[in-house]
C-alpha cells in the first residue's frame, strides 16, 4: 500500500517521443505482468475514458493547429482530471496495476520544455488535476528522434491515423526540446523514471522492460 495515498495498486507510466514504441510495449508489459498473476488496467493519455477521448480528438486534430499553447495545456489537464477520477483512482483503490501510456511527465516535456510554457504553472496544474496520484514507476522509452519520427509516420499511414498527426508535424527543434525535457525529468527523478533504450527489436525492448518491472515488484 502507498503510505501517502493509502491506495493499494501500482501506477506505472510509459513515456517517450513520437514513434518510440510505447503502445506495442505496453501490450507486452501487460502480458508479462498478467502471467505473474497481476490484474492490469491498460490506459492512455490524452484519453482513457469517453469524455477525455473527446478532448483527445480536439487536441490531436491537425485542424486544431491554431490552438494556442495555454489552451492546449488546459485541455490536457482537463482530460487528465476526468481520467483520474473515472479510471485511474478506482483501479488503484481496487489494488490493480495501471499501465498508462503517457501522463504528467508528457505535459512537462511537451508543453513545458517543447512549447516553453512556465514549468511552475504546469507543476501546479498537474497537481490540481491529479491530487495525490503520482506514478510509482515511469519507463522512458528513449529513441533517437529521426528513427522515432519515421516510425510514427509509417504507423499513422498504415493505421489511417491522419486525424492524430498534429504533433508529428511540429519542427525538429520542438521534438529535440521534448527529448531534452525527458532527460531533464529523468535527472530530477532518478528513482522513479527509468530510461529504457528503445533502439533494439521489439523483443529486446520488451525484455528490458520486463527486467525493470520484475526489479520494481521484487522491492514492493
Ligand atoms: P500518443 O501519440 O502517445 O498517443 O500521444 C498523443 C500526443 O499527445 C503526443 O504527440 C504527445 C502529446 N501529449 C502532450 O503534448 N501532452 C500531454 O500531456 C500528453 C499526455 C500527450
Amino acid at each position: 500500500m502507498d503510505s501517502t495515498t493509502g491506495l493499494m495498486g501500482h501506477f506505472i507510466t510509459f513515456e517517450g517521443t513520437e514513434g518510440c514504441g510505447k503502445t506495442t510495449q505496453i501490450i507486452r508489459a501487460a502480458a508479462h505482468l498478467q502471467q505473474r498473476g497481476f490484474t492490469i488496467v491498460p490506459t492512455r493519455e490524452p484519453g482513457g475514458c469517453e469524455l477525455a477521448n473527446r478532448i483527445r480528438a480536439i487536441l490531436l486534430d491537425p485542424n486544431s493547429r491554431h490552438m494556442v499553447p495555454s489552451t492546449e495545456l488546459l485541455l490536457y489537464a482537463a482530460a487528465r482530471a476526468q481520467h483520474i477520477d473515472e479510471v485511474i483512482r478506482p483501479a488503484l483503490q481496487q489494488g490493480k496495476i495501471v499501465l498508462c501510456d503517457r501522463f504528467c511527465d508528457a505535459t512537462l516535456a511537451y508543453q513545458g520544455y517543447g512549447r516553453q510554457l512556465p514549468l511552475d504553472a504546469i507543476h501546479w496544474l498537474n497537481h490540481f488535476a491529479c491530487g495525490d496520484i503520482v506514478p510509482h514507476l515511469t519507463l522512458w522509452l528513449d529513441l533517437p528522434l529521426n528513427l522515432g519520427l519515421e516510425r510514427a509516420q509509417e504507423r499513422n499511414a498504415s493505421q489511417q491515423l491522419e486525424n492524430e498527426q498534429r504533433f508529428e508535424q511540429e519542427s525538429l527543434n520542438f521534438h529535440q526540446r521534448v527529448q531534452n525535457g525527458y532527460e531533464q525529468l529523468r535527472q530530477q527523478h532518478p528513482r522513479r523514471i527509468q530510461r529504457i533504450s528503445a533502439e533494439g527489436s521489439v523483443d529486446q525492448v520488451a525484455h528490458s522492460i520486463a527486467t525493470c518491472l520484475d526489479r520494481y515488484f521484487s522491492k514492493v
